[in-house]
């Protein structure tokens, strides 16, 4: 192929690195040369008169939409839905005319994601497409496309893809914001802010990577895993899981903190590694039980988190890995890194083959 592993043993491995350059090429396209505002093609949809935004896609885009979907409705107050797009193309939705429709999707050609588009298509005020592959049929179809910039992408299991929806989608939100009021040129250049930290971030948290390779020696063996999250990092705890079932075949389930109650706490038994994406915030103390009640019947907790963090979980974790600061709306980019690198090294760990897991294809072109 054109591409190569350069110095990597995987696709897999040289992707997840190229992320903070890759997140770096999104930051130059979509802020402007004063580095305080958006500059974007979605400048182009009418914002104020949105009356929903719908955020669709599969697999990994579709939990990029799913954090979208907490940064349109906080930074931009729009109510926001977010579907699968197998379920989206036949659940008859409601369309008033005035949704602004968001279809996520690497490849551009995934036949559920592409169906939905066209489902929609003349329905609603405008069509939006997230896409790396710019050739593609989403790409073609729908009113407005923002490239997300990532390169090609070889590894099935999506990496910078998925880090580069983001940036691109975290632009968009605080574009709509800013149409719409609810954030001045101060908020706007202080979120630009922190996103332009990104790539300088991602950095520093991917020289964590022996300690979480360390970590995901400790997961390999298990059978099931679980990963929690809360807000904006639910979706990061959903994608951990789906990333370490992809590549390892380990059995993984992500869930919102909050529900560990209503199910998942029932398998936890002695060993099972629990993932808990949080980085300090208001909620973390809640957090923070949640970790004791798994503890108390066995679990081993790696927690991901930020220094304050790590101070107020003490010894609540078996595991602590350390990330560097970040705020809260941009900190589910950061987290994505080390759930990737613990899915990477625990399938290195299985001795499995991580570029080609078995049964998945890297676009799903039939339905
Ligand atoms: C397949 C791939 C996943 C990907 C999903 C959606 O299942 O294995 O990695 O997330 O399709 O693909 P898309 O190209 O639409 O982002």
């Amino acid at each position: 192929t054109l591409v190569d592993k350069g110095r990597h043993r995987h696709f897999m491995a040289k992707e997840i690195h190229e992320q903070p350059s890759a997140v770096g090429r999104v930051l130059a396209r979509y802020i402007g040369a004063d580095r305080s505002r958006v500059v974007s093609p979605a400048e182009a949809v009418d914002w104020s008169a949105a009356s929903r935004v719908l955020l669709i896609g599969c697999g990994t885009a579709s939990f990029a939409a799913h954090v979208a979907k907490y940064w349109f409705e906080q930074l931009a107050g729009i109510p926001c839905e977010l579907d699968i797009a197998s379920e989206f193309r036949y659940r008859e939705a409601p369309l008033d005319g005035r949704e602004v429709a968001i279809f996520v999707s690497q490849s551009g050609e995934t036949a559920d994601t592409l169906a939905a588009l066209r489902h929609v298509a003349g329905r609603v005020a405008a069509t939006l497409g997230i896409v790396n592959v710019t050739e593609s049929s989403i790409a073609r179809e729908v009113d407005t496309v923002l490239p997300i910039l990532a390169g090609p992408e070889i590894g099935v299991a999506s990496t910078k893809a998925f880090t580069c929806m983001l940036a691109t989608l975290a632009t968009t939100a605080i574009l709509a914001g800013r149409v719409r009021r609810r954030l001045d040129a101060a908020r706007e250049a202080a979120l630009l802010g922190e996103m332009l930290s990104l790539p300088r971030l991602m950095a520093e948290t991917l020289r964590l990577e022996t300690e979480i390779a360390e970590a995901a020696a400790e997961i390999a063996p298990a059978r099931d895993v679980l990963y929690l999250g809360r807000g904006r990092l639910f979706p990061i705890a959903l994608e951990g899981a789906l990333k370490l079932k992809e590549i390892s075949y380990i059995h993984a389930e992500g869930y919102a903190s909050g529900e560990l109650k209503h199910g998942p706490i029932a398998l936890i038994d002695d060993g099972v590694p629990v993932v808990v994406t949080a980085p300090s915030e208001p909620l973390f103390s809640k957090t923070v039980s949640n970790m004791q009640e798994v503890l108390a019947r066995g679990a081993r907790v790696v927690l991901l988190t930020d220094a304050a963090g790590a101070e107020a979980a003490g010894s609540e974790a078996s595991i602590r890995i350390v990330l560097p600061n970040i705020g809260p709306e941009m900190a589910p980019i950061l987290y994505s890194l080390p759930v990737q690198l613990l899915a990477y090294h625990a399938a290195l760990a299985r001795g499995t083959d991580v570029d080609q897991p078995r049964n998945l294809a890297k676009s799903v072109t039939v339905e």
